[in-house]
């Protein structure tokens, strides 16, 4: 089956970004969210993004103006599920939680044609669970994708126990039609880069909380002696403290083991609203976003 039409659900972040992906990669792209006003805020997000790629050479990954205004043909928002009717493929990027994403593929699952592939962009739920949720589980995959989406090369095709050989080739075809390096792995919670990255990630937090060095130390130690694009807490800040925190709940309570548990340091940020860099505030304080300073914790 060839993919030609996609359906994104939810124009936040991720799904914004897999919109813009989707959409420069030459395919019809039609966005579900529930309000027009959250459709708006994507829609200029994409529109800044693009911006970017605009002002960028062709040889070095940039767009020419016919390039931008063929992406914007190709994208639609809707707030209107029976939209999504002809898709070939249905890519899930709402709020994580279980019972929020269930729902939404159940309330899918008799308009979008009997074909189509559904896939989720969940980073830390199993994606078995929300299969459960329709009734053609074995046309049912994870695409997780990596924040920024229109930068970030990685997809990993995630496979279950019941995803067809052929739904899940044509996923990982796919991935490479989008310019993504696609990874093969399983339905085992964190996949393949968040069961590596979250205990690094917390393992960060740990040592500044027991004095290993300064905010600003431990991430220059980590970018400059390692070569990361970004210290782990500048990486937390940018993937969001309360992201972080729901996705340590999710592996702790799948593994049981200490290195997927929060620190206490990350609970308290995230009860007292410091999320990061979306709250303008975590690690380090964004009152001036062009100069993050780091905060006393
Ligand atoms: N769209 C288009 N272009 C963008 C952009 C966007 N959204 N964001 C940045 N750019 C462009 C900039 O304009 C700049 O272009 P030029 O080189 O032409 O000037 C270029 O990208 C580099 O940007 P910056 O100079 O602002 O910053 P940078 O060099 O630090 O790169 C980064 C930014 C690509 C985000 C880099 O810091 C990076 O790779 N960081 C790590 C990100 C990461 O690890 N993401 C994964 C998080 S984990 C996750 O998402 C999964 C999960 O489940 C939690």
């Amino acid at each position: 089956m060839g993919i030609q039409k996609v359906g994104v659900l939810g124009c936040g972040l991720m799904g914004s970004g897999i919109a813009q992906v989707c959409a420069t990669a030459g395919f019809d792209v039609t966005v579900l969210e529930v309000e027009q006003k959250f459709l708006d805020a994507g829609f200029a997000g994409i529109e800044k993004s693009l911006a970017r790629f605009a002002e960028r050479p062709v040889e070095k990954g940039g767009i020419t103006a016919a390039q931008r205004d063929g992406i914007r043909e190709r994208l639609k928002g809707t707030t209107n599920k029976a939209d999504l009717a002809n898709c070939d493929i249905v890519i899930e990027a709402i709020i994580e939680n279980v019972e929020e994403k269930k729902r939404m593929y159940a309330s899918l699952d008799g308009i979008v044609k009997k074909d189509a592939i559904l896939a989720s962009n969940t980073s830390s739920i199993s994606v078995t669970e929300l299969l459960t949720a329709v009734t053609r589980p074995e046309r049912f995959i994870g695409l997780h994708f990596f924040n920024p989406v229109p930068l970030m090369k990685l997809v990993e095709v995630v496979r279950t126990i019941a995803t067809s050989d052929e739904v899940y080739e044509t996923a990982y075809e796919f991935g490479k039609k989008l310019g993504k390096v696609p990874v093969r792995t399983s339905d085992k919670t964190g996949f393949i880069v968040n069961r590596l990255l979250v205990p690094y990630l917390l393992d960060a937090i740990r040592a500044y909380e027991e004095g290993v060095g300064s905010i600003e130390d431990i991430d220059n130690a980590m970018k400059l002696g390692c070569g990361y694009p970004m210290g782990p807490f500048t990486l937390l800040d940018f993937v969001g403290l309360d992201t972080t925190y729901y996705i340590t709940h999710v592996m702790y309570d799948e593994f049981k083991e200490r290195r997927f548990a929060s620190p206490p340091l990350l609970k308290r940020m995230v009860m007292a609203g410091w999320y990061g860099r979306k709250s303008g505030r975590g690690f380090y304080d964004y009152a001036d976003p062009g100069k993050p300073r780091a905060n006393k914790l």
